[in-house]
């Protein structure tokens, strides 16, 4: 099979090309990326010159370049991971999350149409439910909560989840649709929670929580993210949606003490800034759909995953000190300078 994974330069996308082009060595997988701010090749230096990997600097929503790629390269299977990706920025700046998340979702989509993927995988996100009470904990996302957006970001990704299932309906594309939980773990960049407290507690910087920090994530290891996204491809029914989360609901001040604990760093580190605008309040995943009809399990709970993903991070400074320092957009030119225009 030849595989389209776009947005593989980035957290997610990144640890799916890695568990794939391992996995999967007969298969070719093609990682389409703009690089934008949070696009990061030093990510992909472990599967660099491995011969079931490429990579193609694009943007998404580039219509003619999109239809150009996908006449020439003939891909079986589509797996959309590029966005624009991040709460905070999206209400700073709602445009570009139009552009990349629903412009660019719409061109791959009528891309797909056009030259027969067999199947095109929308990676959504739990956030387009909108937000569940804090003090309801029997209340879950099902498949079939309506859709109910807070942030130009969940709104954005939305259209795009929505779109994918109206050409389910009216054009009879071969799609699927998963829907997250906040994910952690190696190379997620550094201003999404966990990571950025924990290379602010490495130096001993405070850590900024938005408000009480009583708000709710449901938390789940990148890795059973991975494996459930490869089960739906390769098992899924056309046209439906798969929630994706492993019950591991946690306060945000229950995360950032977890680290301060982890890295032997005091409280004290610990700020209460003014609350994000419109923030949600709790998110909280019923994971029966996949785990009955596709008979996907997580591997971690918060607890067996949150440690190795703190030592990551601990290990792996250079690739997140780069980020900081801006160096690691160097590495694009570095490597690919002289090869692609
Ligand atoms: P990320 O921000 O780390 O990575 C996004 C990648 O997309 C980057 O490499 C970026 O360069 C690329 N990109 C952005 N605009 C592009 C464009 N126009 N054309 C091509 N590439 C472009 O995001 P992530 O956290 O890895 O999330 C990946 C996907 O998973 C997103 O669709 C996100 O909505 C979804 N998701 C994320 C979470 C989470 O907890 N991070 C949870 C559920 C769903
Ligand atoms: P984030 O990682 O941005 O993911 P999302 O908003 O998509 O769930 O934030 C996770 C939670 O952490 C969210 O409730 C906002 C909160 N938060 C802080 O308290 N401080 C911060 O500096 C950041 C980035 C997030």
């Amino acid at each position: 099979m030849k595989i389209l994974v776009t947005g593989g330069a980035g957290f997610i996308g990144g640890n799916f090309i890695h568990y794939m082009v391992n996995k999967y060595p007969e298969d070719e997988i093609v990682n389409l990326d703009l690089l934008t701010y949070c696009g990061n090749l030093e990510t992909l230096k472990p599967v660099e010159g491995k011969k079931n990997y490429r990579f193609i600097r694009g943007d998404i929503a580039d219509r003619p370049f999109i239809f150009d790629l996908f006449e020439k390269e003939k891909f079986d299977v589509v797996i959309n991971f590029a966005a624009e990706s991040h709460v905070d920025r999206s209400i700073e700046d709602p445009a570009i999350f139009v552009k990349t998340n629903v412009l660019g979702t719409t061109t791959l989509l009528d891309a797909a149409n056009a030259y027969g993927v067999k199947r095109f995988h929308q990676v959504s996100t739990d956030e387009v439910y909108g937000d569940l009470p804090l003090d309801r904990p029997d209340l879950f996302f099902t498949e079939d909560t309506p859709i109910h957006t807070s942030s130009p970001y969940s709104s954005a990704k939305a259209s795009a989840d929505l779109f994918t299932l109206a050409y389910f309906r009216t054009f009879g594309t071969p799609v699927t649709v998963s829907r997250c939980s906040n994910n952690y773990g190696p190379y997620q960049f550094p201003e999404k929670l966990i990571p950025l407290m924990i290379s602010r507690a490495l130096a001993d910087q405070k850590l900024p929580v938005y408000g009480e920090g009583l708000n709710v994530r449901d938390w789940l290891h990148v890795y059973d993210h991975c494996t459930a996204i490869d089960l739906i491809v390769r098992e899924g029914k056309v046209g439906e949606v798969y929630n994706i989360g492993g019950h591991n609901e946690r306060t945000n001040m229950e995360v950032v003490k977890t680290i301060l604990n982890a890295l032997g760093k005091p409280e004290s580190l610990i700020e209460h800034v003014t609350d994000r605008k419109g923030h949600d309040r709790r998110y909280a995943i019923d994971p029966t759909k996949i785990e009955k009809e596709l008979g996907w399990k997580p591997v971690y709970t918060f607890e067996t995953g949150i440690p190795g993903t703190i030592r990551w991070y601990v290990d792996n400074q250079d690739w997140w000190k780069h980020i900081l320092s801006g160096e690691y957009k160097d590495y694009f030119k570095k490597m690919y300078g002289n090869r692609l225009k």
